[in-house]
């Protein structure tokens, strides 16, 4: 894994976009996996930016995000599908038919988990991950267990990522929805390149654990340490506790 330690995390997600654009002047086609969350919003304002000044272009890219809140339509405005067309779809080339979500309103889980994990293979896979980091070290939603699932599946949300939600359901933990539809860690792991990006003191000791060297499934994340190709994006106060040698970590 290798890390990259910015000042800011303006500069952090600037670095992020930067990894994004560059996967899509290599290969204009390519299967981007994307995340929601507070940290990348700034990472979505910079690829709109390029965007606007012709120096990145979406539309032969196809995009898959990482989760959705089950029992949320799409055109909810709480959902993760409305945060990215807010922050990123409505103000890109990206066309609408190569956008895929999983529908966190279906009545039927895990034959939209199937439907999802077919139609992302049947795209060649994914070439570039953007992902956050939760608090507790959960990627997409794949939260602390005493195991974890491979493949898109139906969860149980931790009470503390519903808390860290709560603002897109009008500030109250108690009605933001206890399931979600995530990705596996194995359709995590199948990208051919992870950028992570994680700012804030409040990230500190979840990064920790993905340099730790152990893999532990209370903290989802330590399993990036199995791939060979992450990058991992911080601002100063979320690698304060990484060990200096951590910096070319190895892991
Ligand atoms: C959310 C999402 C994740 C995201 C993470 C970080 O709950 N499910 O995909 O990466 O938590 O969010 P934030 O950037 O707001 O801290």
């Amino acid at each position: 894994m290798r890390v990259r330690v910015f000042h800011t995390a303006q500069e952090a997600a600037r670095a992020a976009a930067g990894a994004v654009a560059d996967q899509l002047a290599t290969k204009p086609e390519s299967v981007l996996g994307l995340p929601t969350g507070r940290t990348v919003v700034e990472v979505y304002a910079e690829l709109t930016r390029l965007y606007a000044i012709g120096e990145v272009d979406f539309a032969r890219a196809h995009t898959f995000n990482v989760d959705e809140f089950v029992g949320v339509h799409s055109e909810d405005a709480r959902s993760y599908c409305a945060f990215m067309q807010q922050h990123l779809f409505s103000q890109t080339n990206l066309p609408k038919n190569h956008v895929h979500f999983l529908d966190g309103a279906t009545a039927d889980h895990e034959l939209e988990c199937g439907r999802f994990e077919r139609e992302l293979a049947s795209t060649g896979g994914l070439d570039l991950l953007l992902l956050g980091l939760g608090n507790n070290a959960h990627v997409g939603f794949n939260e602390p267990a005493r195991s974890l699932r491979p493949r898109t599946h139906r969860t149980r949300l931790a009470a503390d990522t519903r808390r860290a939600n709560a603002s897109r359901f009008g500030g109250n933990r108690e009605d933001v929805p206890r399931e979600a539809l995530t990705m596996g860690i194995g359709t995590l792991l199948g990208a051919r390149a992870i950028c992570l990006i994680a700012t804030g003191a409040s990230k500190a000791r979840a990064v920790a654990a993905m340099f730790s060297g152990r893999l532990s499934t209370y903290q989802p994340a330590s399993f990036l340490q199995l791939h060979e190709n992450v990058e991992v994006m911080l601002d100063l106060a979320a690698a304060e506790k990484l060990p200096e040698s951590g910096f070319d970590a190895q892991p």
